[in-house]
């Protein structure tokens, strides 16, 4: 039988760079795919005014056909996680196991969608620059901040070169997005929940009740992580992450 392929789904709106310290752990071992959503990253494809998180599992499906891959082991971290809820539900045959990075099962309520909204706009109307500015103390642990803060520099970079459009189209398409919490109650695969007990986006309790839902959940609290936790601590990540395949 063949392996399952790890297929790495990148969060808002970053790109596949952030797999960096898993794709050099686990690949050429075993079968990976890290790709770019549309339009992040090298992606440079048009978008429309909004990307649903179906439509972007469907472009996922559609790069795994072309390349001949059948079965996967999504790990998709925070809106990667959406992407990833969203291909399990659309193609659970193909779904071995799912890893929950930093996400949430749950819908937005109606502020957040609020947010979302004025955020497509202000990345149209304003550019990347200011939202880059104000998103990366967010995305890191204070104390990453302050050990690496050229990983702060890097990640404001990579967020000041995306594209509006594509930030705006992904913005909209969360805003839409179900909740999944329903369907994971009926998932019948492990899912491997892992999140870092410092992320000021997704709140310990987003974690724990998907670990919960799942019927084979299982929830990992990596210490000294922020949002980006399979960056903030690589090692006790794929150590996680590897148990998993093993098992
Ligand atoms: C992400 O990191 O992908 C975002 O924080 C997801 C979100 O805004 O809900």
């Amino acid at each position: 039988m063949t392996r399952p392929t790890l297929l790495f789904i990148h969060g808002f709106p970053l790109d596949h760079t952030i797999w960096q310290p898993q794709v050099s752990a686990f690949a050429p071992a075993h079968p990976v795919v890290a790709p770019d959503l549309r339009g992040f990253g090298e992606d440079d494809r048009v978008v429309p005014d909004t990307m649903t998180m179906d439509m972007y599992a469907t472009d996922l499906k559609e790069l795994l056909d072309a390349r001949g891959v059948d079965s996967v082991i999504p790990v998709g971290l925070s809106m990667g996680g959406y992407v990833a809820m969203a291909f399990a539900a659309l193609w659970p045959e193909r779904v071995h196991a799912l890893v929950l990075v930093n996400t949430r099962a749950g819908a937005d309520d109606a502020d957040a969608v609020k947010a979302r909204l004025e955020m497509a706009r202000s990345a149209e109307e304003r550019g990347m620059a200011l939202i880059a500015r104000g998103m990366v103390p967010r995305l890191l642990a204070d104390r990453t901040l302050q050990e690496h803060p050229e990983l702060g520099r890097e990640l404001e970079r990579t967020i000041a070169r995306r594209s509006p459009a594509a930030v705006a189209a992904a913005a909209r398409g969360m805003a839409q997005r179900p909740d999944r919490t329903p369907w994971l109650r009926t998932f019948p695969q492990p899912v491997l929940v892992i999140t870092g007990d410092q992320d000021k986006i997704m709140p310990l309790a987003t974690s724990q009740a998907m670990a919960e839902a799942a019927p084979h959940g299982r929830l990992v609290v990596l210490p000294d992580a922020g949002h980006l936790s399979n960056l903030e601590q690589p090692e006790a990540f794929n150590a996680e992450l590897r148990a998993l395949i093993a098992g």
